[in-house]
């Protein structure tokens, strides 16, 4: 996040809404929004949008998909004439994937005031470097000249986004109606044990950190396993001082526990908390559990689930209700509006690698639908 390569997208995403006559706005934290007027200037806009931003080794369509889409979707309008109520907006939010600041969907959080900006602005990148420093200084930084918005007021909200899992290939299905995405929460464990010589030390006497942490990813993962509709991740670890003839004295971790059902989030936070203690008292280690954030399961709202179904159906495409385990800019938009997903197909299922991809009929497919479905939505919103 705010990288050079963002700050491209963004000017792309700026220069296209100029060229296209859509005004624009950016907040604080550099959340971009292009707004299609509406027949209603007073009314809240219908929001179209996703993340720029990706995992470090993710590929292209992971976020950007959805942006694009929008962006598409907003085009698609105006080439047919449709003219609708209340304003169409795309948006780009920022931080989604929470790979360089510890919080996952920084950009909607901010925006429907789940964070206030002056948090996220303070949040500090492995090097130290807060996220209000990388804006104002670093190549990935604000847009000039682009008007601050002025309100979060909106209608409803719709993300297109790629399945990354396996659910519409296997089915044959090209188009999915997501029902809810799964709850998450996100800790950062620290172990603090003894540092001394690999080859002098007894084992009998030793409070090794790393063992102790692969005691507990056991136990956390074995948990998920037998919870089933669960999963755990440690998905990055750091190990001090992090040489081979040195007994670890401390080691950091990530763990990331989902499920559609809050209740088997909770259980897997309770094993965790379960083994930090026990390993603890066995090992003689200090340790820390903190929580980087916390996202409910979130169900679509059912009106707009069926203001997307209606625009699938316009399409003429076989749709399917699948559930989301991957998080989403969605997720936070819900505490403030009426929301609803679209998903294509991911070939392979695979997603956050660098070789997800998606076909060019299944993307083109993805944006007749959402630009029938803002349409189907400002329909409902009318009536
Ligand atoms: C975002 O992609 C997430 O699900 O972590
Ligand atoms: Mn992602
Ligand atoms: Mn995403």
């Amino acid at each position: 996040m705010a990288t050079p390569a963002e700050r491209a997208a963004r000017e792309h995403f700026a220069s296209w809404a100029r060229a296209n006559e859509y005004k624009l706005s950016q907040d604080r934290v550099g959340n971009l929004f292009a707004r299609r007027e509406g027949k209603r200037k007073d009314a809240s806009p219908i929001v179209a949008g996703s993340h720029l931003d990706t995992v470090k080794t993710g590929g292209a369509y992971d976020g950007a998909y959805g942006v694009a889409g929008a962006m598409c979707a907003l085009e698609l309008l105006d080439a047919r004439n449709v003219s609708t109520e209340h304003p169409i907006e795309a948006a780009a939010w920022v931080g989604e994937e929470g790979s360089r600041f510890p919080l996952g969907c920084l950009g909607s959080a901010v925006f429907a005031g789940l964070t206030p900006a002056d948090h996220a602005l303070a949040l500090a990148d492995e090097t130290g470097t807060t996220l209000g420093d990388a804006l104002a200084h670093e190549a990935g930084g604000l847009l000039r000249n682009v008007p601050q918005r002025e309100n979060n007021d909106i209608a409803a909200y719709v993300e297109l986004h790629v399945e990354q899992g396996p659910i519409l290939e296997r089915a044959g299905v090209r188009l999915g109606i997501v029902t809810a995405i799964a709850s998450q929460r996100r800790f950062r464990v620290t172990l603090e044990g003894d540092s001394g010589h690999a080859g002098t030390v007894p084992m009998a006497i030793r409070s090794d950190s790393l063992g102790g942490a692969a005691e507990i990813i056991l136990a956390i993962e074995s948990r998920a396993r037998t919870l089933g509709e669960a999963v755990v991740t440690v998905g990055r670890m750091t190990v001090e001082p992090g040489s081979a003839n040195v007994i670890p004295s401390r080691v950091t971790f990530t763990v990331d526990m989902r499920s559609p059902h809050d209740a088997n989030v909770d259980a897997i936070e309770q094993s965790l908390r379960d083994a930090l203690s026990r390993t603890a008292a066995s090992r003689g280690l200090r340790t820390a559990l903190e929580s980087l954030e916390e996202r409910s399961a979130t169900p679509m709202t059912p009106h707009m689930r069926e203001a997307v179904r209606r625009g699938a159906n316009a399409t003429g495409e076989r749709s399917m209700d699948v559930p989301s385990g991957a998080g989403h800019d969605t997720m936070c938009i819900a505490a403030i509006a009426p929301v609803a997903m679209i998903f294509v197909p991911s070939i392979g299922g695979v997603s956050h690698v660098g070789v997800e991809k998606t076909s060019d009929a299944d993307l083109e497919l993805g944006v007749e639908t959402l630009a029938a479905a803002l349409v189907e939505v400002d329909r409902d919103l009318r009536a």
